[in-house]
């Protein structure tokens, strides 16, 4: 049995401990520890055994301390030493070494049945039922950083995709098509779904293009930049070189969604000699280097998807052309809540007399009356409440923003230019 010789991990060990890591595991499963952590751990002189045979490294197992509590980090075995107690001798003398160092507890987190769960059954390590084991990779890497910092973006908080209320139409299509396969690329390229890398959201002003647009990155846990004309047009070289500049800072991000508000701005529908050529076309170069990487979108926001160069919404540039229309009642529903506080209302009265109405007009309405049950309160000198008459007497003259001629404009434009 002891064909081997259990001996401390030194440096010029490391060659072969990584050479022997990939061919050491019995699952399809990648290991809890990347196995940077392992050399890591190895580096920094963390307790570590090699078995040696014949003068070859044929197992081995390393451990890293954090206070008194150690973590075993891998235990891989050549392939040809398996089921001989290899695997429990290494952990055995790891033991050792880790209870030497004051380590009073000993945790291991192995994918089932991988090299190394045997030997920690056998040497008394009790497998804990009933725990899920839970992981977040960060999408933005250290380097990234500096690059989101300069760009003006950053992570999105979670949960602002919930925060988006009704637009159950336009939520499922964004998650199914949007979502879905840059969150699963592998899934869907293996289905020969191609994830889509640029989309145009279209509609009346305050529809929600912006919320969506922030809720698909905090969806995705990505970056969110939005690129701002104004901006980049002042730094110096013009608008057509502070776009290309922007887009080129963006390579070095793993994973992004770039907002591009009010497009129409930038890539109006070009005349000859017109000064926006030079930016459309500028922009139209940039999707198309964007479009080549995958972990990316860029999303394009406009009110008038009819103002853009016909050029610009031409197939190939972008996948999906979505439009954003008035909230329906649910998502008014949620407004309303919002702004209601616990004024003791009618909520489905409000919703209903307020159809066409923009979030920003529902604000307005709510923020009318709050005004005046406030200078009510004060003038009574008690607490006034409003009620749904109120709101209803407001509601009625609050004129909505979007009239029926936009609302038929809309129409036009989703026969016209929708693509979903
Ligand atoms: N579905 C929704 N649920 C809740 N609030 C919404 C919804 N859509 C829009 N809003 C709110 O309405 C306001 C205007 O939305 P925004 O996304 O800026 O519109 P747009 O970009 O289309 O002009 C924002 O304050 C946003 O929070
Ligand atoms: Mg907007």
């Amino acid at each position: 049995m002891d064909a081997w010789n259990i001996r401390d991990f030194e440096p010029e060990d490391l060659e072969a401990v990584v050479r022997m890591d990939s061919s050491s595991t019995t699952t399809n499963q990648s290991p809890l520890f990347a196995l940077s952590d392992v050399v890591g751990s190895l580096l920094n002189r963390h307790p570590a055994v090699v078995a040696v045979t014949d003068g070859r490294i044929v197992g081995t197992a390393v451990g890293r301390i954090d206070e008194d509590r150690a973590w075993v980090m891998r235990i891989s075995l050549d392939p040809g030493w398996r089921k001989r107690g290899l695997g429990s001798a290494l952990l055995s003398q790891l033991e050792h070494r880790l209870l030497a160092k004051g380590v009073r507890r000993v945790t291991a987190l192995l994918p089932d049945g991988e090299t190394g769960a045997a030997a920690l059954t056998n040497s008394g390590f009790a497998a804990r039922a009933g725990v899920t084991y839970y992981e977040k990779v960060e999408t933005v890497s250290p380097q990234s950083v500096e690059v989101l910092a300069l760009l003006g973006g950053g992570v999105p908080p979670a949960g602002l995709w919930r925060q988006v209320a009704g637009m159950a139409r336009e939520k499922s299509l964004i998650e199914r098509k949007i979502v879905l396969p840059l969150s699963q690329p592998e899934l869907a390229a293996d289905h020969g779904v191609a994830a889509p890398r640029a989309v145009v959201l279209f509609g009346p002003p305050g529809t929600g293009k912006t919320t969506f647009a922030r809720a698909i990155a905090s969806r995705l846990g990505w970056p969110f930049v939005e690129l701002f004309p104004s901006r980049l047009a002042s730094n110096g070289n013009g608008l057509a070189a502070g776009l290309g500049h922007a887009f080129t800072a963006m390579d070095e991000l793993e994973h992004v969604v770039v907002f591009i508000d009010e497009v129409e701005e930038v890539a109006a529908q070009r005349h000859p000699g017109s000064p926006s050529v030079g930016v459309v076309n500028e922009l139209l170069k940039s999707i198309v280097g964007f479009r080549e990487r995958a972990g990316r979108l860029l999303v394009c926001a406009t009110n008038s998807v009819r103002a853009l160069d016909d050029a610009f919404l031409r197939h190939g540039r972008f996948d999906y052309v979505l439009p954003i229309g008035a909230p329906d009642a649910e998502a008014r529903h949620a407004l309303w809540e919002r702004y209601l506080g616990n004024e003791k209302v009618d909520v489905s009265g409000l919703v209903d007399a307020t159809e066409g109405y923009t979030p920003a007009d529902v604000a307005h309405a709510a923020r009318t009356v709050a005004q005046a049950t406030f200078e009510r309160s004060v003038d009574s000198g008690g607490r006034c409440h409003a009620d749904t008459q109120d709101y209803l007497n407001v509601i009625d003259k609050v004129r909505p923003t979007l009239t029926p001629e936009m609302v038929r404009a809309f129409d036009e434009d989703i026969a016209t230019h929708a693509r979903t």
